[in-house]
C-alpha cells in the first residue's frame, strides 16, 4: 500500500516525465528534478561563500579536500586533464558500425568529439560537438556534456579508466551517433554544486550560473552567514548554533546519513526542486526511492552506498556507524587496507571465522572479503561487442562466498 501511495504521488508529479531520460538505460540521473508540490525553495546563489572562501580560513581542509572526487565530481575541461586522450592514434573508437568512428580533438579552440558515418567510398557526414563539462574524476571512468544553446546534453564518447581507453557513454548502444540525451537537473544536482535551471525543456539552465563541482557547502549548508559571522569583531564561540553552518558531525545518524544520502542513495525520484535540501533535513521529504522501494529488490552497487550500509548486521546492531566511522571526506582515501582499523573498533581479528586458519595474516584485508569490489549492474557499456561493466565497493558488510574478494 506505502509503494502505492509513493508510486502515485510520484506520478502524479506535473514534471514527472520531464526527467526521465529519452532512454534511460542507466539510473543515473533517471530522476524527474521538480517537486509535485514545490514548497521547498532552494536558497538564493548569495546565500553560499564558496570554497575560496572557506578554504580562506580553513586551510588544512580545503588543501587535502581539493584532491578527493568530490571535488572533481565535474569541472571545465583545461581546469583539470581530461583522462582520455587526444594524441593521433589513440583518438579514435571505432564502434560496431563499420560505417560509424567518433574522433576526439584538441585545438586551441578547446576539445571536441566528431562523429563520423561513412555513406559511400568519398561521401562522409559528421558531426562535431564541443566538450563543455567534464563529469566525473575517472576513478571508473568521465563522461563529457556539451551545450546547444542552453540546454545541456551528454556526449556519445566516454572514458572508461578500467579499459584505459574511450569508449561509449553508459546507456548508449553501441554504434549509434547520438546528441540528444538530456541532462537533467538531478545529474548536476550529485555531480556538482548550484545551478539555475530555466523554463522547460528540463535540460534548459542558465549557464553562468552553474557552480561545478561539489564544494563545502554541499554537506554544510549555505555559509555566507558563517563567514561573515567569523569575519567580524566579536567571532561566535565555537560549537554553537551561532556558528550558522552545520557540522554534519553533531547531527543525529540518520540525518548523517541522509547529507551523504542525497547523492549516495541511488536513483530517486525528486518531489522537491533540485537543491532544497539542506543537510539537517529528512531526506524523505525530499527524494522519494521506488527503486528500492520493497526490502529485496537487489541494490547496486553503483551509487547506492546507504541502503548497501544499511543492509549491514553492523548497522542494524550498532548505534554508532555512519559513513564518517570509516570515511574522512576532507581527504583522499583510496588504500583499502587503512580501513581495516575501523572495523578493529568494534571487532577483534579473533572473532573472525578466518582467524584460526590464517593469523593476524587477516588483519589489514578485512575489506577485501568482507567488503568486495562487485560488477555494478547499473552503468556499463558495450566495447567490441562485450559488455563491459566496471567494479565498484561494495558497501554491505557480510560474509562472502570466498572467491568474490578482487
Ligand atoms: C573568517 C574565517 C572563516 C571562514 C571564511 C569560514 N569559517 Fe568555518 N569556522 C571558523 C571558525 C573560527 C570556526 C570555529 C572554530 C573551529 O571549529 O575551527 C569555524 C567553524 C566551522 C565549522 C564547525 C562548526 C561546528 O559547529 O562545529 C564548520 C563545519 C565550518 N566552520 C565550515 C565552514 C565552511 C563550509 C565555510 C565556507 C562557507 C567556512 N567555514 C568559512 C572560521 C571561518
Ligand atoms: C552532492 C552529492 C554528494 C554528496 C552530498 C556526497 N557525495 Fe560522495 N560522491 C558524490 C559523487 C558524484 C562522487 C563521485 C565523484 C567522482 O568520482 O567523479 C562521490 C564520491 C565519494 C567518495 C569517493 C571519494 C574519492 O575521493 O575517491 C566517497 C568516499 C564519498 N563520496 C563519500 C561520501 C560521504 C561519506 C558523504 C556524506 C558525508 C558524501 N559522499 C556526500 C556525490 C556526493
Ligand atoms: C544520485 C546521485 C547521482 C546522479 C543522479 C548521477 N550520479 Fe554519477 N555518480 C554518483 C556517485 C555517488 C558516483 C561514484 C560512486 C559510485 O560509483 O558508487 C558517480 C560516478 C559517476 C562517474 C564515474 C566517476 C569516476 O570517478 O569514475 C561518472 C562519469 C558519472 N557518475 C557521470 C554521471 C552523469 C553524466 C550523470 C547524469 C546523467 C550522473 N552521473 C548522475 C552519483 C550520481
Ligand atoms: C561530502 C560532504 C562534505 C564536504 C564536501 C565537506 N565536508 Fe566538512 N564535514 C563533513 C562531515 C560529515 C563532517 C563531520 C565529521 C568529520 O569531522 O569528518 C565535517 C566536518 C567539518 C568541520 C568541523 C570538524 C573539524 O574537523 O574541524 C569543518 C571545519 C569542515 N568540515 C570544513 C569543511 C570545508 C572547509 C570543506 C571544503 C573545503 C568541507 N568541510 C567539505 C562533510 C563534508
Ligand atoms: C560501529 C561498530 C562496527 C564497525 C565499525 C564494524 N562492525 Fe561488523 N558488526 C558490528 C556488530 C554490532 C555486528 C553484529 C554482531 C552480532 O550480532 O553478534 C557486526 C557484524 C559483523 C559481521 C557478521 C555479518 C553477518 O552478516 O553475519 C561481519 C562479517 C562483520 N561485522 C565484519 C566487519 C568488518 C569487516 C568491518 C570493517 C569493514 C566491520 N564489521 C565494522 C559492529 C561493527
Ligand atoms: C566500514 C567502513 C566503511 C563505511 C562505514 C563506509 N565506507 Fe565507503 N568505502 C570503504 C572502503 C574500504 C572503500 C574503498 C576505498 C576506495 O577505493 O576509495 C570505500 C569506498 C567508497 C566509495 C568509492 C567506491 C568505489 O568503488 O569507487 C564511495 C563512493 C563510498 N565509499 C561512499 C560511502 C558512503 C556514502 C558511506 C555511507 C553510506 C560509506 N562509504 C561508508 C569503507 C567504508
Ligand atoms: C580471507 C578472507 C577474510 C578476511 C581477510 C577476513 N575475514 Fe572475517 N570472515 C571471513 C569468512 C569467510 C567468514 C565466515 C566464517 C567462516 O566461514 O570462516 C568470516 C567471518 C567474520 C565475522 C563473523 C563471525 C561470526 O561468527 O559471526 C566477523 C565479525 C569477521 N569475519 C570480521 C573480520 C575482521 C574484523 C577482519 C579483519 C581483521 C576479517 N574478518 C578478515 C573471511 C575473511
Amino acid at each position: 500500500m506505502a509503494f502505492f501511495l509513493l508510486a502515485l504521488l510520484v506520478l502524479f508529479s506535473p514534471y514527472y516525465g520531464q526527467g526521465q531520460l529519452p532512454e534511460s538505460v542507466s539510473p543515473e540521473g533517471q530522476a524527474p528534478s521538480i517537486s509535485s508540490k514545490g514548497e521547498k525553495k532552494p536558497p538564493p546563489r548569495r546565500a553560499y561563500a564558496g570554497d575560496a572562501e572557506c578554504g580562506s580560513c580553513h586551510q588544512e581542509k580545503a588543501k587535502t579536500y581539493f584532491g578527493t572526487a568530490h571535488h572533481i565530481a565535474s569541472y571545465l575541461p583545461g581546469e583539470h586533464p581530461i583522462a582520455g586522450s587526444f594524441a593521433p592514434g589513440s583518438n579514435i573508437l571505432k564502434t560496431a558500425n563499420p560505417f560509424l568512428h567518433f574522433e576526439m580533438s584538441a585545438t586551441k579552440e578547446g576539445y571536441f568529439q566528431t562523429a563520423v558515418e561513412e555513406l559511400g567510398p568519398s561521401d562522409k557526414i559528421s558531426r562535431t560537438e564541443r566538450i563543455a563539462i567534464v563529469a566525473g574524476a575517472a576513478r571508473k571512468g568521465q563522461s563529457y556534456l556539451f551545450w546547444k544553446g542552453d540546454e545541456l546534453f551528454q556526449l556519445p564518447v566516454a572514458y572508461w579508466t578500467d579499459l584505459a581507453s574511450w569508449g561509449n557513454s553508459p546507456g548508449f548502444r553501441d554504434g549509434s551517433p547520438r546528441f540528444d540525451r538530456a541532462i537533467v537537473p538531478r545529474c548536476l544536482e550529485c555531480h556538482g554544486s548550484y545551478f539555475e535551471w530555466m523554463p522547460p525543456p528540463v535540460n534548459h539552465y542558465n549557464k553562468s550560473s552553474i557552480v561545478l563541482g561539489i564544494w563545502c557547502e554541499k554537506c554544510h549548508g549555505p555559509g555566507r552567514e558563517h563567514v561573515a559571522r567569523n569575519r567580524s569583531k566579536t567571532p561566535p564561540r565555537s560549537g554553537t548554533t551561532e556558528e550558522a553552518i552545520v557540522n554534519p558531525g553533531s547531527l543525529s545518524r540518520d540525518r548523517q546519513m541522509d547529507v551523504c544520502g542525497l547523492c549516495h542513495s541511488g536513483a530517486a525520484t525528486p518531489i522537491q526542486a533540485s537543491l532544497s535540501f539542506m543537510p539537517g533535513d529528512v531526506l524523505d521529504d525530499y527524494i522519494v526511492n521506488l527503486q528500492y522501494a520493497t526490502s529485496d529488490t537487489p541494490v547496486d552497487v553503483h551509487a547506492s552506498q546507504v541502503q548497501l550500509l544499511e543492509k549491514s548486521r553492523c548497522f542494524k546492531s550498532s548505534t554508532t556507524l555512519t559513513c564518517t566511522t570509516c570515511h574522512d571526506v576532507h581527504t583522499q582515501q583510496r588504500d583499502a587496507a587503512a580501513f581495516s582499523p575501523h572495523c578493529l573498533n568494534c571487532h577483534q581479528a579473533k572473532d573472525c571465522g578466518r582467524y584460526a586458519k590464517m593469523g593476524d595474516q587477516i588483519v589489514h584485508n578485512c575489506i577485501d572479503c568482507h567488503m568486495p569490489r562487485q560488477q555494478t549492474q547499473a552503468i556499463f557499456s558495450f566495447e567490441g561487442g562485450k559488455k563491459f561493466q566496471p567494479l565498484v565497493r561494495n558497501h554491505r558488510i557480510a560474509i562472502y562466498p570466498d572467491g568474490t574478494s578482487q
